[in-house]
């Protein structure tokens, strides 16, 4: 079967507080969704992109991007989850999706192509990219004075940070998505809904400098890590 990405891009940026959402951002010489975009579509196991970009969104259109023959437009949903459900119908079930976050610039074809090697594995009906959790953990407690005290420290082995790509059969992954939704549960990746259906989900260490950005000190960040993929 054939692998798309899917690229949720239909997104606000409210945390990033900036005068456009943070996709439309400009980091190192183009947006940061063409910088995932172009990452994406140069993989040589990756010919098609479906992107979900909000009916609302006015930048879209003006990238040279929005025109390319390898990009099928959706439109976004009013969640992360329903964007990527809107990204799925376009394609055909049996496929791979390969959800990938537009406000994760920084991903490298090495962290795509270890992804990609759970397709070669029976075991599994699919994996995300992780990375193992350095700090130490808290679990808080709220006080009802509304301090915030510590009430255990999580064992930090075998807990992982999520990142994406996340790689799941389309069909299976749009199953588990519109369950997800039925359930009035909040689906934060693609992962958890496969979770809940009893799926078992492959953990790949990928490389922590694939970050999400959020905030605008991540900026910065980006700028390093995409300057350091171009040495
Ligand atoms: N996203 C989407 N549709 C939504 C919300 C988010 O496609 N309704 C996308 C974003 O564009 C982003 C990815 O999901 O690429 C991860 O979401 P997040 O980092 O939370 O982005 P925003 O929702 O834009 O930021 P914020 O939560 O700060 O408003
Ligand atoms: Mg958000």
């Amino acid at each position: 079967p054939e692998i798309y990405a899917v690229v949720p891009a239909a997104g606000i940026g409210s945390r990033m507080q900036a005068d456009r959402p943070k996709q439309y951002l400009s980091v190192a010489g183009k947006t940061i969704l063409e910088h995932t975009l172009d990452t994406l579509i140069s993989h040589p196991d990756i010919h098609h992109i479906v992107i979900a970009i909000s009916d609302t969104d006015d930048y879209f259109s003006t990238l040279p991007v929005s025109q390319a023959k390898w990009l099928t437009v959706v439109s976004g949903g009013h969640d992360r989850a329903s964007s990527v459900h809107n990204g799925l119908t376009a394609l055909p079930a049996q496929s791979w999706a390969l959800v990938h976050d537009a406000a994760r610039p920084c991903l490298s074809h090495e962290d795509i192509t270890r992804l990609l090697s759970v397709i070669s594995s029976d075991t599994s009906s699919g994996g995300i990219l992780a990375s193992p959790v350095r700090d130490t953990m808290k679990r808080a407690v709220v006080s009802p004075g509304s301090d915030i005290t510590v009430s255990h420290t999580e064992c930090r082995e075998n807990l992982w940070h999520a990142l994406t790509p996340q790689l799941f059969n389309t069909g299976v992954l749009r199953h588990a998505l519109e369950q997800g939704a039925a359930a009035g549960v909040t689906i934060t990746d693609e992962a958890s809904a496969m979770e809940a259906q009893g799926h078992q989900v492959r953990l790949i260490e990928g490389n922590p400098a694939n970050i999400k950005i959020t905030r605008p000190a991540d900026l910065p960040l980006a700028r390093f890590y995409l300057s350091e993929q171009s040495n």
